[in-house]
């Protein structure tokens, strides 16, 4: 392993430039099992030094929680770091089981006054609309996003888990800098329309759980079984009981092609997304999620592995083989409405 920075790129055609890959942030304050909130600092600084610059949050992730969490470590490295958050996204306070989407202006306005509060900082560097709430036209929601732009409350904006028609029609409005979508070895649905899309557009994608929340790594292999009582992962179709079984025995080629390069499974599934998006033509930064320094150095480590075509042949039939869809209610995705 090499404490090497890793290569910047830029998001976009008028986007910011940031680290090959980034940091995703959630599992700090949401969804992955307790945090170590000291190790998780270290991670931060460590992901720094090797130059991974843009780090993912979201004000759902712990309602708010993982801004604040974040919030003095952007004040101490304001001008080196990509801030990139998002709204749409809540509880429902009657039940807090249901996620509610909500994407209309005076929803907007609020969410970005309350994120800058929460993160410390005037500016937001990338600001996403989460998901797509389908009631209210992409137009007006990216219109209110353009005005946040023009007000100097955000710099660039990114839609996450949006349909290649919706992307069309939202960077219409005004350009948009990325898309951020599930893609991973195990995940491939948005290949088919939004990735193209993107690529026409000039628009970059920022893969997310791109090592299959963990399962790609061998760091579980039934979530039911091996992970703590508030994990989401327990409640994913494919990583538990006769799913996970079956998706575990896909790990086999992940390992062997690992093992010829000296690299983990995890570093093998992270440079297959940087392969794949070049030959797609794409520009990509992917944004695997940890709280180990550990970590984060071996996963930005991976952005220096090279697989050859041979070994990409053999990966290719994997995500058609998967057991179980990503999320339990498939609307939730770009994929779901195409
Ligand atoms: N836009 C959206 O709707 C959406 C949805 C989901 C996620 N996201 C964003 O994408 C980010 C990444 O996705 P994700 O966290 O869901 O999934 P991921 O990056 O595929 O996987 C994260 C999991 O892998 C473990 N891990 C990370 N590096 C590892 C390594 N080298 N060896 C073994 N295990 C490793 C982490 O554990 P430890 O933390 O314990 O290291 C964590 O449990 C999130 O943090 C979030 O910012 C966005």
């Amino acid at each position: 392993m090499t404490d090497a920075r890793i290569a910047t790129v830029r998001l976009g055609a008028q986007g910011p430039v940031t680290g090959v890959q980034g940091l995703g942030c959630m599992g700090i304050s949401a969804a992955y099992g307790p945090t170590d909130t000291g190790r998780a600092r270290s991670t931060l600084e460590r992901a720094l030094e090797l130059g991974v610059t843009l780090y993912d949050t979201a004000d759902f992730y712990g309602s708010g929680e993982n801004e604040r969490f974040l919030a003095p470590f952007f004040e101490a490295h304001r001008d080196e770091v990509v801030i990139a958050t998002k709204f749409a996204l809540s509880w429902h306070p009657d039940d807090p089981t249901k996620r509610i989407i909500r994407n209309d202006p005076p929803y907007i306005r609020q969410a970005v006054e309350a994120s800058l509060r929460r993160l410390g900082v005037d500016v937001i560097d990338l600001y996403y609309m989460h998901r797509r709430d389908v009631d209210v036209p992409i137009e007006e929601t990216v219109g209110t996003m353009a005005d946040l732009v023009r007000e100097g409350k955000v710099k660039h904006l990114g839609l996450s888990e949006v349909t290649a028609d919706e992307l069309r029609a939202a960077h219409a409005v005004h350009p948009v800098a990325a898309v951020q979508s599930e893609w991973s070895l195990f995940s491939r649905d948005i290949e088919a329309r939004v990735v193209p899309a993107a690529r026409d557009l000039g628009v970059a994608l920022v893969p997310y759980s791109p090592l299959g929340r963990g399962f790609l790594t061998g760091a579980f292999a039934d979530a039911a079984r091996d992970l703590t009582a508030g994990d989401f992962r327990r409640h994913m179709p494919r990583y538990s009981g006769d799913n996970a079984a079956a998706n575990a025995a896909l790990l086999a080629p992940v390992r062997a092609i690992a093992e010829a390069h000296g690299a983990t499974p995890g570093q093998i599934a992270l440079a297959w997304i940087q392969q794949r998006a070049a030959v797609d033509g794409l520009t990509v930064v992917p944004i695997p999620g940890t709280r180990s320094p550990d970590r984060v150095a071996e996963n930005a480590a991976a952005t220096r592995i090279t697989l050859t075509d041979a070994e990409l042949a053999r990966l290719e039939p994997l995500a058609a083989e998967v057991a179980g869809d990503r999320y339990t209610d498939m609307t939730f995705t770009s994929a779901g409405r195409e």
